[in-house]
């Protein structure tokens, strides 16, 4: 029995199990429960007391090289299709299997329509410092918005960004005009998530700073970055509006995209959906960023891609953007 042992041990390291159908050969021969091994244990029980210590060792010698055998075989094998050949795992593959999030879409088409009219893109950290989030543009030190019920502080002088126009701080401080540019971004506020708001979301600013740049000039670019949006029959409306560092500054509609005017939920029956705010940069900020606003002017906006994305796809809640529910995310498409 010892010799037999001996000899089905070197055939077990000695077999080759390059398919499928070898390793199944292999594990009926020697592991199966009429197999080689199954046998010899059966007759284990005849062998003299004085041999059972040595025979029992070599027997499980036996064992253990015929399973680990098999499960090497099963691991080289299962990359075998049935027909023998090796799938080559580092093939490129032959279609792209994911798809944009939404809000990479919109913004990626937000960023082409302004880069045909010559705005380039800039960013800037969304840890950000107070001069830039707030005092460069015009914050008074009482402002509510630097009340901690609107904005993470890190410290009494660090914050995350509660704006992208903090990026228009940074690109003034360093660059003398002409400047034309959109700052996409990340922005945080301290607020409850609902369908409507979040603690995080995204904008895009914009900033045009040049000799004689005029409110007019600002109208026209929003028109027609509404039009290559929304639709060539999409209109707007400006109404006046506040914000620290823009003056005049204004809030601006399109024409309902859902109901074209008449009348839905989406505009609240009034016809107008809001999508950005906007104004000609306030002489203060431009003063803050070492620009003389008797040579230059010039108008900025900022718009929420959340908002945009929702419009244009019609989705009501913005907690969709952030839960990456693939039955979600795989309706838009795989637009590179
Ligand atoms: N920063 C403003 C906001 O977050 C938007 C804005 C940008 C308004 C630029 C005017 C000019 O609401």
């Amino acid at each position: 029995m010892k010799d037999r042992i001996i000899e089905l041990i070197d055939e077990v390291e000695k077999f080759e199990g390059a398919t499928a159908e070898k390793a199944e050969q292999f594990r009926l021969k020697f592991l199966s429960r009429k197999g080689e091994i199954s046998v010899l244990f059966d007759e284990f029980k005849n062998v003299t007391p004085d041999l059972k210590k040595e025979v029992g060792q070599l027997l499980n010698k036996l064992k253990v090289a015929a399973q680990e055998k098999l499960d090497s075989f099963k691991a080289a094998t299962e990359n075998i299709s049935s027909s023998g050949s090796t799938a080559d795992l580092t093939l490129p593959v032959s279609s792209f299997e994911g798809s944009r999030h939404p809000l990479q879409i919109i913004r990626r088409e937000i960023l082409s329509i302004f880069g045909r009219i010559g705005f380039t893109v800039a960013d800037g950290p969304e840890i950000e410092d107070d001069w830039h989030n707030f005092s460069a543009l015009n914050f008074p030190e009482e402002h509510p918005a630097r009340d901690m019920q609107d904005t993470f502080f890190i410290d009494k002088e660090i914050a995350l960004r509660t704006h992208t126009s903090s990026v228009q701080v940074r690109v003034l401080e360093k660059t003398q005009p002409p400047v034309r540019i959109v700052m996409p971004g990340r922005v945080y506020r301290n607020e409850a998530i609902s369908a409507r708001a979040h603690c995080f979301f995204h904008q895009v600013e914009g900033l045009y700073v040049d000799k004689n740049v005029s409110f007019a000039d600002m109208k026209q670019t929003l028109l027609y970055f509404s039009r290559e949006m929304f639709g060539e029959k999409t209109e707007i409306r400006l109404r006046p509006s506040y914000f620290p560092f823009t003056e005049p500054s204004a809030e601006m509609d399109i024409s309902c995209t859902i109901c074209h005017g008449k009348g839905c939920t989406v505009c609240k029956h009034s016809g107008w959906v809001e999508i950005l705010g906007c104004g000609m940069v306030d002489p203060a900020v431009l003063k803050n960023c070492k620009i003389d606003p008797e040579v230059y002017s010039g108008f900025a906006f900022g718009m929420g891609i959340e908002r945009i994305t929702m419009l244009k796809y019609g989705v009501n809640d913005l907690r969709l953007f952030s839960e990456n529910d693939v039955r979600f995310l795989g309706q838009f498409g795989s637009a590179l």
